[in-house]
């Protein structure tokens, strides 16, 4: 009995391994297949298909549920695209022609200098390859904390539970100083245009994200010679960020909200749905604060004391609604958490 069971055990073993090398070879090679099985040939294509294995193979993550992880929703797979990335780096600076024209459309901007030149000269004052720290390390569960700025925040005592992730992110005017308890005081990405500026921490990545060309000048206008002050509104000319925690959002990156996850609602995506999705490509496990309405329906910000202060939600460039709807679809499937505050 037992010899049988041992030879059935090795069996299966090995049809396992064969089942296993063939799934492998079926899917990590074109080539292997038509060429002769000439033993250093072998060695060759293996450590070839071995390196594409592992740069295909999901980035290890030890979170319980990881938000990348395909094949738990059709509505995710249908939208996410790993492949997306998030940062404009001076290897991925060249735009698509439609998405380039898609851009500039976005702030109906006047004669933009050449897109080109532009980028040349921002990688020239900011570091154009992307922020390590963004780059996934092997293994880990990276804990993102997305911020947004409802008033339902107020009273939520949320604080220390923000400042527990690996990485929490901010937006626009948000500030901290005199809110830690319900929003906390660590920021370790904040998001901003340059009509939304505000001073950031010594340590804070700032993740500018650029609506038109002018957006790109004035990051090496505002950190070199202050020539640029005034976009459709007054901007700080000046600003004391570092040059290397300057980070771009990829204007491709803002097309890809838009289309995959907005289904081209909306003028363009706000400032918080493109940090939930740019969290979503970044992090293993994305929790979300400060989103939405406070219990009593008001739209307005945790540092305002004017509850009716929600005009910015009207403006017609943004679909409140069906972003609401795609964080929610997002918690129904448990990719995201949502704290809702008070
Ligand atoms: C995903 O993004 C990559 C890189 O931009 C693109 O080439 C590819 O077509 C996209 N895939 C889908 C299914 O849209
Ligand atoms: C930028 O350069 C690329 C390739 O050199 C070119 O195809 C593209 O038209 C240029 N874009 C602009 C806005 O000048
Ligand atoms: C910024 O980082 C440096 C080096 O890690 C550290 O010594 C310093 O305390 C940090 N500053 C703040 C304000 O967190
Ligand atoms: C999102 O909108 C769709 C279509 O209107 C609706 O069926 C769905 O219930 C909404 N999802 C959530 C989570 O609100």
């Amino acid at each position: 009995m037992v010899t049988v069971r041992k030879r059935t055990l090795k069996v299966l073993t090995l049809l396992v391994l064969f089942i296993f090398l063939t799934s492998f070879f079926l899917n990590y090679s074109h080539t292997t297949v038509a060429t002769t099985w000439f033993p250093k040939q072998m060695v060759v294509e293996l450590s070839e298909n071995f390196k594409k294995f592992m740069k295909y193979a999901h980035r290890p993550c030890t979170c319980a549920r990881c938000v990348g992880q395909q094949r738990v929703s059709s509505w995710f797979d249908e939208r996410f695209n790993r492949s997306m990335q998030p940062l404009l780096t001076a290897q991925n600076a060249l735009l698509e022609e439609d998405t380039y024209s898609w851009w500039l459309r976005l702030q109906r901007e006047k004669q933009p200098n050449n897109l080109n030149d532009t980028i040349k000269e921002l990688f020239q004052v900011v570091p154009g390859n992307v922020d390590p720290l963004l780059e996934k390390k092997s293994g880990g569960c990276r804990r993102c904390a997305v911020v947004g700025n409802s008033g339902n925040l107020r009273e939520s005592w949320y604080g220390p539970q923000i400042d527990g992730h690996d990485f929490v992110l901010r937006m626009n005017k948000a500030p901290t100083a005199g809110f830690e308890a319900d929003v906390g005081s660590k920021t370790t990405h904040h998001l901003v245009y340059p009509e939304s500026f505000r001073e950031l921490g010594e340590n804070v990545s700032m993740v500018l994200v650029p609506f038109k060309t002018t957006d790109l000048e004035w990051v090496v206008s505002a950190t070199t010679t202050g020539t640029i002050s005034h976009t459709y509104v007054p901007v700080p000319a000046k600003i004391k960020v570092k040059k290397n925690k300057i980070l771009i959002y990829h204007p491709a990156f803002i097309k890809y909200v838009f289309d995959n996850w907005l289904q081209g609602h909306g003028r363009y995506p706000s400032t918080g749905i493109l940090s939930v999705i740019f969290s979503l490509h970044i992090c293993d496990e994305v929790n979300l604060y400060g989103f939405g309405a406070d219990s009593k329906g008001n739209w307005h910000h945790y540092w305002e004391n004017n509850p009716s202060a929600g005009a910015f939600r009207k403006t017609g460039v943004h679909d409140g609604d069906f972003e609401s709807n795609v964080t929610a679809t997002l918690a129904s499937i448990n990719k995201i958490r949502i704290f809702k505050g008070r």
